[in-house]
């Protein structure tokens, strides 16, 4: 594949790797929160909102507090939201935390409705590895074991996200750069997950990814922010993202098969 010239991967993503100081503080920089840390407190309520329709299970909040422990991201006190479904110490919550969680709880239930109890999952376009982290909370909580997590993404995101993903105690996490993942990658997957990711790239770098990637993954789950959908997919569900945050004439659609 051609390659890909990104700020993110360039600049936010190469300091990151090799600057410790600028690591410990990532999530503040101004380049980073404008593609990813940009998530409003009033969203972050609406996620929390919606978390607690998705479920009625207590789930291990202290565990995806873990999440905000590096990068020094914004917080905000969600104490009056969180309070019932929470015994805490702090209610200090990155609202992308929070988002990180809805977008898991919907992962797992669609994993649950697979009628499987472990699996191997592909990331396209993971930004510094949050999701993947809040998934695996998740799973090992309802016992779903993931054998194999691999993220593709940019050359210095994917090392951003291996640096930031070694923080935690997680087992069978593979980060592969784009420009050399085809050779690394199994035959098969169970899933395949893209959140804002695919649909922003070019028409070449979506079908790069849905020929060679995506295909030998038995289902998906893909948050897609653009317009139109790529006609390589077809036979999907379709259904808007919820909270929406996308535009009114062309909502966010999550696309599932
Ligand atoms: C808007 S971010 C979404 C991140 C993450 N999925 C989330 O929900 O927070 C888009 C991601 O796509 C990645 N990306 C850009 N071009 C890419 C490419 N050609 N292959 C893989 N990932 C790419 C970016 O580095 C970034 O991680």
């Amino acid at each position: 594949m051609q390659q890909v010239t990104n700020y993110t991967n360039e600049m936010v993503a190469l300091q990151a790797i090799t600057d410790e100081h600028f690591f410990n503080n990532f999530k503040r920089d101004r380049r980073f929160i404008e593609i990813l840390e940009h998530v409003s407190y009033q969203q972050g309520i609406q996620y929390i909102n919606y978390i607690q329709v998705l479920t009625s299970e207590r789930l291990l909040w202290s565990k995806f507090m873990e999440n905000d422990n590096y990068g020094n991201p914004n917080k905000s006190d969600f104490y009056d939201h969180l309070k019932y479904i929470a015994d805490l110490s702090s209610y200090n919550f990155s609202p992308t935390t929070l988002r990180y969680v809805c977008f898991g709880l919907q992962i797992f239930n669609y994993i649950e409705s697979m009628n499987i109890k472990e699996l191997s999952i592909i990331e396209v376009g993971c930004g510094y590895g949050g999701q993947c982290k809040i998934l695996f909370d998740i799973c090992s909580q309802f016992g779903i074991k993931i054998n194999k997590y691999t993220l593709i993404d940019l050359e210095n995101v994917s090392k951003l996200q291996r640096k930031y993903l070694d923080k935690f105690n997680l087992q069978n996490i593979v980060t592969l750069p784009y420009n050399d993942c085809l050779d690394k990658l199994d035959g098969k997957y169970d899933l395949f997950i893209s959140n804002y990711a695919l649909g922003e790239f070019t028409t070449d770098v979506q079908t790069f990814y849905i020929d060679n990637v995506l295909n030998r993954c038995d289902k998906y789950f893909i948050t897609w922010n653009t317009f139109p959908i790529n006609s390589k997919l077809s036979n999907y569900k379709s259904v808007e993202e919820f909270p929406q945050t996308g535009h009114k004439e062309f909502p966010n659609v999550i696309l599932t098969n």
